[in-house]
Formats: structure tokens, C-alpha cells, sequence
């Protein structure tokens, strides 16, 4: 059996190696599989899983484009799940749901049944190219949507900041990055179309797929945690409500608590894939409003265009 999956996914490199390469921030070699780009050391695992994933219908799916406040969704998901927020007070947000595709990205198939049920996973994977098995099953999935203004700039700091330990620092000019992130060229980009795939899918299935808009969960986190209790089957209950519940998962998970948590603050992680990652890098300022102090009106105005043309007659706006 462990033959067999080493063979499958030396064959996954294979096809891998033989699709369309453009480098992206700090050089991050992207590969177009399915009309987005992907970090070609994560497609390994997007196709095994593609293969081998079996969801089940209690099966919770966190997804969202890089940087759109995944880290906020683990947590909230999490303190909904395990109605004890406290517990994060010991866990960084990024350990509370295995991300899909790192998961299955080595050679042998994880076995997920070694997860607490009901499991909750993270992915970045676009709808599209999620696998046939996650479409047809119950399980559920929440999507976190963020402005694309504010996905580029979140982005570009988080990759300024962090380095493969062997290898001198690659800076690269906003507006160079900038360039890349309209074309598409970003990490599971176009973000347009990730959007809007998960977008539409919650428009014809909503008990599939539950849409949030970070600007909105910022707006009004209180709303937006009882809808996801609810999605996600834990509604809270009248004495949760009186217990002021709802409130201590929205305090405990803001980013004022987070990120000053030991916990968030020290380490490093990310070293499997050769790359080291602080603990902190996960929270910047969560800032809303934040891009003016990194776009031109110019660039501003630009994206935007890009925006509405992409998301034109969609439903979809910020
Ligand atoms: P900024 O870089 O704009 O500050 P992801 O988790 O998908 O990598 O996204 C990271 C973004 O979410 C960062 O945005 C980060 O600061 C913000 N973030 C992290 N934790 C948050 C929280 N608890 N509440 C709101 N925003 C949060």
C-alpha cells in the first residue's frame, strides 16, 4: 500500500512539473492547475485529495482566500465547536483545524479519523477545484470573504516577512507585487474567481455554504458568530445567551486578545515546507480602512475597476 501511494505521488509531481509556471512573491514558484495558481508545493497534496478525501455530512470546511482572516474563522469555528473559548488561550488559531491540503501533502494518506468529531478542516482551495466527493456530501462550508484591497496588502506583509531559512531576504516593490496580484498571480488566485465560485455556490445552496464578509464579522461580530453556530448545527441556546456566551467567544477571539497571547506571539512554525513562519505574522493590525496607508488612489482606484468588472452582475459586492 505505502508503494503504491509513494507511486502516486511521484505521478502527481510528474503532471505537476508539466503544467504553466509564473513566479509570484518572494519567487514562490505557482503552477496553473484548473485556472488558478497554486503554490506547486501544495498541489501534491490538492491532488491527492482530489483522490482520496471521504467527508462525512458533519464534516465543517473553514475556507477562504489567503489572508482573509482565516485565522479569525479557525478561532471562531473553534470556540463555537468546543463551547470552551479558553482553550485558546493555550492554542494558536492555525492549530485548531488541519488545512486539507497540507495535510495530504506527503506521500502517504492521512488518515483523518484520527480527528475529533465532528472535524473541522481549513482550505484555500477554490470550489471548482475542491474534490467531487466534498460537492456531493452533506458537509458543510463556511467561506470568509475579504476586499481585494485589503487581501494584497495583508499578503504582501505577511510574505515580506517571512524567509526560507537558508536563503538572503527577496524584497519586492509594492507596486510590484500589485502587478502580480491583478493578473491573477497570487497564491490560489485569481481572487476574483475564488470569491465568486464560493459566492455563487452559497447563492444556490445555502444550507451548503455559509458566505461572510470579514468587513461585516468587524462590523458586527455578534450577528455573525450566531449564524455560524447555527450553520454549523450549534445554535446557542437560551441559557448560552443569557451566560453571555456569544460575547465571550467575539472577546477572546478578537484580535486585540489574540494577538497578544504568548501563545501568538512566540515560535515559528511553517518548517515542513521549508519555510519559517512566526507565530505573530498571523496577526498584523485587522485593521478595517488599513489600505490607505499602502495604496495610491491611483492603484486604489485600479483595483477597483478590476473588481467591479470581475464581479459585475454577480451580486457579489464590498
Ligand atoms: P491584516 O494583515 O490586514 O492585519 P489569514 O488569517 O487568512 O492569514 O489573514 C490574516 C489577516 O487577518 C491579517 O490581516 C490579520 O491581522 C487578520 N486577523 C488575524 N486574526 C484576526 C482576528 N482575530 N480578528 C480580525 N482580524 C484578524
Amino acid at each position: 500500500q505505502k508503494d503504491k501511494e509513494l507511486c502516486a505521488h511521484q505521478q502527481y509531481k510528474e503532471e505537476i512539473s508539466s503544467l504553466p509556471l509564473q513566479r509570484s512573491l518572494k519567487r514562490i514558484p505557482l503552477r496553473l492547475y484548473k485556472g488558478f495558481w497554486f503554490n506547486e508545493i501544495v498541489l501534491p497534496g490538492v491532488l491527492s485529495l482530489r483522490h482520496h478525501l471521504c467527508p462525512t455530512s458533519s464534516d465543517i470546511l473553514l475556507a477562504s482566500f489567503p489572508k482573509s482572516g482565516t485565522t479569525w474563522l479557525k478561532a471562531l469555528a473553534f470556540a463555537i465547536s468546543t463551547r470552551n473559548p479558553d482553550l485558546l488561550l493555550s492554542r494558536h488559531p492555525q492549530d485548531c483545524s488541519p488545512n486539507l491540503e497540507r495535510f495530504f501533502a506527503g506521500p502517504n494518506i492521512p488518515d483523518l479519523d484520527v480527528l475529533p468529531s465532528p472535524r473541522q478542516f481549513s482550505t484555500h482551495i477554490p470550489y471548482s477545484v475542491l474534490p467531487k466527493s466534498i460537492h456531493d456530501s452533506l458537509c458543510r462550508i463556511i467561506y470568509l470573504c475579504r476586499e481585494p484591497k485589503y487581501t494584497l496588502v495583508s499578503s504582501y506583509y505577511f510574505y515580506e516577512g517571512i524567509h526560507r531559512p537558508e536563503e538572503a531576504p527577496q524584497p519586492m516593490s509594492f507596486p510590484e507585487a500589485m502587478e502580480l496580484f491583478c493578473k491573477g498571480l497570487s497564491m490560489y488566485g485569481p481572487v476574483w474567481e475564488h470569491q465568486l465560485e464560493y459566492w455563487q455556490e452559497s447563492q444556490s445552496r445555502p444550507d451548503k455554504v455559509l458566505f461572510l464578509k470579514y468587513e461585516d464579522m468587524k462590523a458586527d461580530p455578534m450577528t455573525n458568530v450566531r449564524r455560524m453556530a447555527e450553520f454549523m448545527g450549534r445554535p446557542f441556546s437560551a441559557e448560552e445567551e443569557m451566560n453571555g456566551m456569544v460575547g465571550e467567544i467575539v472577546r477572546l477571539c478578537s484580535f486585540e486578545k489574540l494577538s497578544r497571547l504568548e501563545v501568538n506571539k512566540v515560535g515559528v512554525r511553517g518548517k515542513g515546507f521549508g519555510w519559517a513562519i512566526k507565530n505573530s505574522s498571523f496577526f498584523r493590525n485587522g485593521k478595517v480602512g488599513d489600505w490607505r496607508e499602502h495604496l495610491t488612489e491611483e492603484m486604489a482606484e485600479k483595483l477597483d475597476a478590476i473588481t467591479r468588472a470581475r464581479l459585475y452582475q454577480s451580486g457579489l459586492t464590498y
